[in-house]
């Protein structure tokens, strides 16, 4: 079996200041497997990657690529070496167009000069591997996130390479493309690609993966054979002990008469998104969104926070209308909105943690009032620790943290405004296991103190978990409104795919 090793990475060390990214972090690679990298948020799986495709440069340990020593010193080393990679932060060029980034540093040439059409028909062909079609000489901003992550992973797969890593490259994908997206890996594997999977969901990788390295706190932890390595000795492995029961988690009954209705949208319509939403959102309680992606769940709170105006249709907040013009309006109306595409909207990679949190508290006192340092400082520190943020300090960029650690910096923005009303789209996409039970459970604290809260996820079970009431949307409608007892997965999927229009 020896031969078959394609990658030793053999004690890997790596520090940031401040922080030992990685002590000891050691990862095999065999010819045709799937192979899960598995942890916490900020136990170092994306930079154990970084130090193999030469964005880090590892302090110390040894890498052996196909039976010779490497250091590679660029990611455009490692391309050329056979090392494709797809980063957890899509990093694509959205001004150029789909078929130049498909083809960035590689473009086929004609003479001295780019051969569009080549460029263009090749790739129409390789998206079409995906199922997509799209018009591959608009920008790439033009298209979804979702469209743009396929993109970075069809261009990675095009190359011809002996390793494939993808880190989280399903986290914003529905469940069809996640599918397709498996077929090409299964593929892959049988071609005989070693495939590096980094993700957050269990049963992806119970269902691709055949081996599973796990890290934590940047140490190995050790390697499993997924059929023997059972999904909770997984789980205990990655957070050092068992996990919080997850059943302890339940949603806040409220008794009728305690329920007044803070929010309630009536036929709203946003041209081209949704049309006739109807919703009603009371004190206290959890209002859930379920759909497939595109179905109009983060269009209908864009509107409930002013980000779309609705053409058409009432929103009420305590029984008074309003119109929400923009995201200022919403904010004075107490309403808070934690966006799903933290890159886009969320994160400002060069502030700190302190100013990324204040952000939202500073943006509605108007920018004159400026809050004290010492607030600053005490409100940081609060949620870091509220939240289990993994940082030596409130004063780090958050650039530098962790995917899931930045997601939950940017929770704890809209929690410091102490809104009334919280509308939380995927927020606990990229968070691991051990993290997203730490969320739900705080939240649902939250509405028992009166915060009133709407909750996206293409989680069923999380929507499931947490919710009072789930609207059910399809077809930038809402096709249904489930209350709790009638709550099941079948039920839900069974409305999204054919409930009747409502
Ligand atoms: N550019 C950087 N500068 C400073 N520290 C960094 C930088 N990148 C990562 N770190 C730190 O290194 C540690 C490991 O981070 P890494 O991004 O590898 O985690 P991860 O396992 O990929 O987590 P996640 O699941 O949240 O993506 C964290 O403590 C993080 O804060
Ligand atoms: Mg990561």
């Amino acid at each position: 079996m020896q031969d078959n090793i394609i990658l030793t990475m053999q004690d890997i060390e790596m520090s940031f200041p401040g922080v030992r990214a990685l002590k000891q972090a050691s990862l095999t690679l065999r010819r045709g497997e799937v192979h899960a990298l598995m942890g916490e948020n900020g136990a170092g799986k994306s930079t154990m990657v970084k130090c193999l495709t030469g964005v880090y440069h590892k302090d110390s340990g040894e890498i052996i690529y196909d039976g010779k020593k490497i250091e590679p010193t660029t990611p455009q080393a490692a391309v050329e070496m056979g090392i494709s990679t797809v980063y957890q932060e899509i990093n694509l060029c959205p001004n150029l167009t789909v078929a130049e980034n498909m083809f960035i540093g590689r473009q086929p040439l004609r003479g001295k000069l780019v051969d569009w059409k080549t460029m263009n028909r090749r790739s129409v062909e390789v998206l079409r591997r995906f199922n997509i079609n799209i018009d591959v000489t608009r920008p790439l901003s033009t298209y979804s996130v979702a469209i743009q992550q396929l993109v970075s992973i069809a261009r990675a797969v095009d190359v011809d390479a002996k390793i494939l890593i993808l880190d989280e490259p399903t986290s914003s994908l529905d469940e069809q493309e996640v599918d397709k997206l498996f077929e090409i890996m299964r593929r892959l594997r049988s071609e005989g690609m070693a495939i590096v999977f980094i993700t957050h969901f269990l049963d992806q990788v119970y269902e691709i993966s055949d081996r599973i390295t796990v890290l934590r706190n940047g140490e190995l932890i050790g390697e499993y054979e997924v059929k023997n390595f059972p999904k909770i000795d997984l789980v205990t492995k990655m957070i050092g002990k068992e996990l919080s029961d997850l059943s302890a988690i339940s949603r806040v009954e409220k008794s009728e008469d305690e329920k007044q209705i803070i929010v309630e949208a009536e036929d709203i319509c946003v041209a081209g998104k949704i049309s006739d939403v109807n919703m009603q959102l009371r004190t206290g309680e959890v209002l859930g969104f379920a759909g497939l992606l595109g179905s109009g769940r983060t269009e209908s709170a864009e509107t409930l926070f002013g980000v779309q105006k609705a053409h058409c249709g009432t929103i009420k907040i305590k029984n008074k209308q309003v119109n929400l013009r923009s995201p200022a309006d919403a904010i004075k109306n107490n309403i808070a909105f934690c966006p799903e595409d933290r890159k886009r909207d969320g994160i400002i990679a060069e502030l700190s943690i302190r100013e990324n949190i204040v952000l939202a508290i500073q943006a509605r006192q108007g920018l004159l009032k400026k809050m004290p340092l010492k607030q600053q400082q005490e409100l940081a520190d609060k949620y870091i620790k509220l939240l289990g943020i993994a940082t030596p300090d409130a004063e780090k960029k958050i650039g530098e943290l962790s995917g899931g650690n930045q997601q939950k910096v940017i929770l704890a923005r809209w929690l410091a405004t102490e809104p009334e009303v919280l509308i939380l789209d995927e927020p606990t996409r990229g968070i691991d296991v051990g993290a997203k039970a730490e969320i739900q459970k705080l939240t649902l604290s939250l509405c028992e103190k009166g915060l009133s809260l709407v909750f996206i996820s293409s989680e069923i079970d999380e929507v499931m978990r947490v919710s009072n009431r789930i609207v059910v949307m399809r077809d930038r409608r809402k096709v249904g409104e489930l209350k709790s007892e009638d709550f099941s997965q079948g039920r839900i999927l069974s409305t999204i795919a054919g409930g009747e229009s409502k």
